[in-house]
């Protein structure tokens, strides 16, 4: 890129966006500055893969934590790479005074500041490694996270501090590291997309004002899970399935990556639905997708590009959490698909009529 072409960088443009709200501290801008310093830190360690070490399971053999293999909060055996993601978050933020606490997928507990750092009014949710199931096949991986208000005067954060619906979030934002390093944040004025720079280190906007298109013909889902599906998730991928010859007139293509920042992604660039669903594999588990850490941001994002989140039956905005980690049905995407996905589980008979009902050649084709 030539010096002369003027590009703008993730810090003109908080700066810029700072200027319209005179009273600001400037606590907000060094605290998203110091999240894409995190970010850039697990770029950098994804991108050395096997060189690096940083493959492979925490704890178990050749880890640093001895013969086992460590597992987290959520039953989930941690790679290497969750765990350093995960210090790399907390300790580049921990320290700048801007946060009251921190929240993660990989800590049971919320994260109290070390009490030699001064404490701020901000509260920050993270998923510092999603997909990382990808990790060992060097597949795009992702960290997503969220900034909530702290409640006034907090001293010594709990859970209930941030068990706050996702509509309350100040900003929201995911880095993937795929081909090419991007951050993808909203701080509730539309989406702006930045492209790490590897020669200057810095995120340069490249994707100003994303906008997601109302209609696809793409849509994600782990089909592998269909037998546990409820009836409105079966009717409407059915329906996809059907093609020019069913109700949909059009054919749909189907993609699966299994890292739900890269499924996002390609919905920002492109449209398209992505469903993990509430469904009956286990009943433990409403839901494979954890609200605060990767629902809620990647629905004020959606929200903030023309595009919808819900749980099927609700906007995920709209969700007021019960625990830190809990699990959720998520559907996001193009809005007309998902309008259509909510009006399935919103109409009785889908649910509740035996299937017949629903064949290709039942009383409701064509109906929606
Ligand atoms: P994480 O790696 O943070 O635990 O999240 C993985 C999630 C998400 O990225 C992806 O959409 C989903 O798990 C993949 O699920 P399947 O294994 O069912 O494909
Ligand atoms: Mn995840
Ligand atoms: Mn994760």
């Amino acid at each position: 890129m030539p010096l002369t072409q003027h590009r703008t960088t993730l810090t003109q443009f908080l700066i810029e966006e700072r200027r319209r709200f005179p009273d600001a501290s400037g606590d907000f801008n060094s605290l998203i500055l110091n999240v894409a310093l995190a970010c850039k830190s697990i770029a950098r360690a994804v991108a050395f893969g096997a060189l690096g070490g940083v493959l492979g399971n925490a704890g178990g053999a050749g880890g640093a934590g001895g013969a086992t293999a460590s597992i987290n909060v959520q039953g989930e055996t941690q790679k290497k790479l969750d765990v350093m993601s995960n210090d790399a978050f907390l300790h580049i933020t921990e320290w700048g005074g801007q946060l009251a606490g921190m929240a993660s997928e990989e800590m049971e507990d919320p994260y109290q500041i070390p009490s030699h750092f001064p404490k701020g009014k901000y509260l920050l949710v993270f998923d510092p490694l999603d997909g990382s199931s990808n990790i060992d096949v060097n597949v795009a991986v992702g960290s997503i996270f969220s900034v909530l208000r702290a409640p006034e005067g907090v001293e010594t954060v709990c859970e209930k501090d941030f068990l706050q619906p996702g509509r309350q979030q100040v900003a929201a934002g995911y880095a993937i590291y795929g081909p090419a390093t991007m951050l993808v944040l909203t701080v509730g004025t539309g989406v702006n997309g930045f492209t790490l720079d590897p020669n200057l280190g810095e995120f340069i906007l490249t994707h100003a004002n994303l906008q997601i298109p109302p209609d696809t013909n793409e849509f994600a889902i782990n089909s592998s899970n269909s037998r546990f599906w409820e009836e409105p998730i079966k009717r409407y991928v059915d329906e996809c399935l059907a093609g020019k010859s069913g109700i949909r007139d059009k054919d749909f293509n189907m993609r699966w990556i299994a890292s739900m920042v890269a499924e996002a992604h390609r919905i920002f660039m492109r449209g398209g639905v992505f469903m993990y669903p509430r469904d009956c594999k286990d009943l433990n588990k409403p839901g494979r997708l954890r609200l605060l850490y990767e629902a809620n941001p990647i629905a004020f994002l959606m929200e903030q590009a023309g595009g919808k989140a819900s749980t099927g039956r609700q906007a995920i905005s709209g969700v007021q959490p019960g625990s830190l980690h809990q699990r959720i049905g998520l559907i996001f995407g193009s809005r007309n698909e998902v309008d259509r996905i909510e009006s399935y589980h919103l109409a009785p008979q889908a649910c509740e009529l035996p299937n017949p009902l629903f064949n290709q050649r039942s009383l409701f084709r064509g109906s929606n």
